[in-house]
């Protein structure tokens, strides 16, 4: 039985994470630690309101003496570390707080594990981090877990010095580590600043879909549960200090999956009276797109090599892009009072004003 404690655990792929590991492991105790900034809802924990080994801590990743006192209190022996700043264009209007969480919080963590653990036996400290620290690739090539970290954005460059600090920490002083290096995420509870919620959100409502550039940059999409089940192997399985890259070998042009939500929910709207009646828009929502201002220092592509993780670990990517986007849409569009709240909420002058940013070329 491991007492885990998962950072972050109210955001989007943490909250995922924490209902597939209760699914999987109900012996485990697990502490969900989130400082609810405006990405963290309790609402996507709701499920587990009456699980009693699963406890929500609302604190902050750089309060040491929270962390110190859960370590020292609950015995925590597993850590799971997702609790970042996360959205790219966010660290471009403001990489304070990136530096912040993603830096100094991943250091105040790694501190109370090195203090609190008295030997590294039966201890496992998983950092999740992301591909943008390898920078951008060129129409060919994959990232793998040798190449060079080359990050772009400020984001970019403070996952790339927590990746850092935790190598760090393993090296000098033998903490249990092991970190993830992931590709772009999509599924149920993304906040709708990101691509895939953003576009569906805007699609239903009809308003304009911003695309980045000439929308030709390449991401390597994976359904969130993919990345879950990933980590949930690597935390078991994985060797001490080492990386592992996890990707869904799926790139798509962003415009091109812009045009794939649209022609989805033409067709779907339009057979359905319900929600015809909800949503009426005339004709294809392709003609909301609209090409914006590209995005300061926008890395071109991103493709992942995991064929580590899957060679050594077993995981592979169980989801076609074609069924999770698809059941992405239907989530969004039967969870209604989920991004209601958020979008009519004190978030929504964050959203319009990128909006309109978004409009100038
Ligand atoms: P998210 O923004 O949806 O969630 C982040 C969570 O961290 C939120 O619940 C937020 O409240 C919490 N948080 C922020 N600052 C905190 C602090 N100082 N103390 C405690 N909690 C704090 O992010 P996400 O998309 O779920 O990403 C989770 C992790 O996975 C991040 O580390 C991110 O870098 C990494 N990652 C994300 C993707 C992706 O496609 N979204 C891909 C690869 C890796
Ligand atoms: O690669 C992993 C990373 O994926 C994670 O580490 C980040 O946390 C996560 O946010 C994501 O970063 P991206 O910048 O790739 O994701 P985003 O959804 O913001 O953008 C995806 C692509 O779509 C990117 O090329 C920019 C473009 N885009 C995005 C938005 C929000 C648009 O063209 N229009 C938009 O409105």
């Amino acid at each position: 039985m491991r007492k885990m404690l998962v950072t972050g655990g109210a955001g989007f792929i943490g909250s995922n994470f924490v209902l597939l590991t209760r699914r999987l492991h109900p012996e485990d105790k697990v502490f969900v630690l989130d400082k609810l900034t405006y990405a963290g809802n309790l609402e996507n924990l709701k499920s587990l309101s009456d699980d009693k080994n699963c406890i929500f801590v609302k604190g902050d990743l750089n309060d040491f003496d929270l962390l110190d006192s859960l370590f020292e209190k609950e015995g925590i022996d597993t850590v799971v570390n997702f609790a970042a700043e996360s959205h790219v264009d966010r660290s471009i209007l403001g990489p304070k707080a990136f530096i912040e969480t993603n830096v100094n919080g991943t250091f105040t963590l790694l501190e109370a594990a090195r203090r609190n653990w008295k030997d590294f036996q039966n201890k496992k400290f998983l950092h999740v981090s992301t591909d943008e620290v390898y920078g951008s690739l060129g129409d060919t090539g994959f990232f793998t877990e040798e190449t060079a970290y080359a990050p772009n954005s400020p984001y970019a460059a403070s996952k790339a010095s927590s990746d850092h600090l935790v190598r760090a920490y393993h090296h000098t002083y033998g903490l249990s580590v092991v970190t993830t290096n992931c590709s772009n995420n999509y599924g149920p509870y993304q906040f709708p600043e990101k691509l895939i919620p953003l576009m569906i959100l805007n699609a239903l409502k009809g308003k304009h879909l911003p695309v980045y550039g000439d929308g030709l940059n390449v991401r390597d999409w994976l359904f969130v549960e993919d990345h879950c089940k990933a980590i949930d192997i690597v935390l078991e399985n994985g060797k001490l200090g080492e990386t592992y890259n996890i990707g869904g070998n799926n790139e798509w042009k962003n415009i091109d999956i812009v045009n794939l939500i649209c022609e989805i929910l033409d067709e779907k709207i339009k057979s359905d009276k319900t929600l015809a009646e909800q949503y009426p828009f005339e004709g294809s929502r392709k003609k909301l797109i609209h090409f914006v201002k590209d995005r300061p220092g926008h890395d071109r592509r991103y493709a992942i090599d995991s064929g580590k993780v899957q060679r050594e670990l077993g995981w592979r990517p169980e989801d076609k892009f074609e069924t999770g986007i698809r059941k992405t849409i239907d989530w969004y569009i039967n969870n209604r009072p989920w991004w209601e709240r958020i979008i009519s909420g004190q978030y929504m002058d964050y959203y319009e004003m990128q909006y309109k940013e978004r409009l100038v070329k």
